[in-house]
């Protein structure tokens, strides 16, 4: 004999076929939708694991080329890059970072040269490029970094990477005010059309660690915590920052990391009227990759349900690591 509840609702009636689960998904993740970070560093056919991110290379200018332009043909749309650059040329002020000829600049050139069907997006920060591996020049008794000085420096570099082909400028040091100098050098230096996508939310995060090994850009002392955002403040600071910086022309707005910060993301989604793109950071990637690695998770099956995550909470694009496992993964 069948005993029955009375019920009215049973919500499990919509997840017994799978082409009924299939019908009612109402978010989306797709290539298009990542962009995918690259290392570049000097020389040529070279190929550097990253140690702590396993699956990353650092690449020289003609291999990332190539690999972006694999990519390109699997309908990845977009790639931010990342300057890997030798110690010895590095100094107190991050000179390399305005050097016209450095390993950005030149793929910039490269995947406009190839004409890749890609947007090229420049990373705008010195922690790749000063000794200290501070986000910029540091104030007189060193104790944290100078904002103005730093921005004056932030839209000399914006204009060299325009130069160089960046269809898209992201400032990442959270520098006061960088998106208005931006704004008002790249239209004085006649690039009114490249687009500001700002690292407006851009918390102290543990989860970075990975990214300085592969970058190598670990601050050589202190901590960045005296200009990125304090994890224990709520989304009203959050918000403030992707408003402030609306206000002064930022035309898409980011937070990082991603998936431990999905509340933040929603506000800031909530709050602002431009697209919002999420960061899911290097440690967030190794972790994943680690445990897959070790067979105690699914790798595929969490690859996706972390980047539906960030999607769900709002996120119009996503930065991720995971471009290759992706690219087997969706359409
Ligand atoms: C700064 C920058 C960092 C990351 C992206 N841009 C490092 C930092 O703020 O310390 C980290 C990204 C990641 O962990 O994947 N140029």
């Amino acid at each position: 004999m069948q005993s029955e509840l009375n019920l009215n609702v049973r919500p499990r009636r919509l997840r017994l076929n799978s082409i009924m689960r299939q019908s009612l998904q109402s978010v989306t993740l797709q290539r298009r939708h990542i962009i995918v970070p690259v290392f570049v560093c000097e020389g040529q056919k070279v190929r550097r694991p990253v140690a702590s991110m396993p699956g990353i290379d650092q690449m020289s200018v003609d291999v990332a080329g190539d690999y972006l332009a694999g990519l390109a043909e699997k309908g990845f749309g977009a790639y931010i890059v990342f300057g890997v650059i030798d110690h010895e040329k590095k100094d107190d002020k991050g000179s390399p970072a305005l050097d016209e000829n450095n390993v950005v600049c030149r793929l910039f050139r490269e995947t406009k040269h190839r004409k890749l069907p890609m947007l090229a997006v420049s990373d705008l920060c010195f922690c790749e490029y000063t000794s200290h591996g501070h986000c910029g020049v540091m104030t007189s008794d060193g104790a944290t970094v100078a904002n103005d000085v730093t921005v004056e420096r932030l839209v000399w570099q914006a204009v060299s990477h325009a130069k160089a082909g960046a269809d898209v400028i992201a400032p990442s040091g959270m520098m006061d005010g960088t998106v208005g100098a931006l704004r008002g050098g790249l239209d004085a230096a006649g690039f009114a059309d490249v687009a500001v996508l700002s690292y407006s939310v851009k918390y102290a995060s543990g989860f970075y660690g990975p990214f300085r090994d592969a970058a190598g850009s670990t601050p050589a002392f202190g901590d960045r915590r005296s200009y990125q955002m304090d994890p224990a403040r709520d989304a009203r600071e959050a918000i403030l920052e992707a408003k402030l910086d609306v206000e002064q022309g930022a035309d898409m707005v980011m937070v990082k990391p991603a998936g431990p910060y999905l509340d933040i993301i929603a506000a800031v989604r909530r709050e602002v009227n431009v697209p919002v793109v999420a960061y899911q950071v290097s440690g967030e990637y190794s972790m994943i990759e680690a445990a897959a690695r070790n067979g105690w998770i699914d790798r595929d099956r969490v690859v996706l349900e972390s980047l539906i995550a960030i999607r769900r909470a709002g996120a119009d694009m996503v930065i991720s690591y995971f471009a290759d496992a992706l690219a087997k993964l969706v359409p």
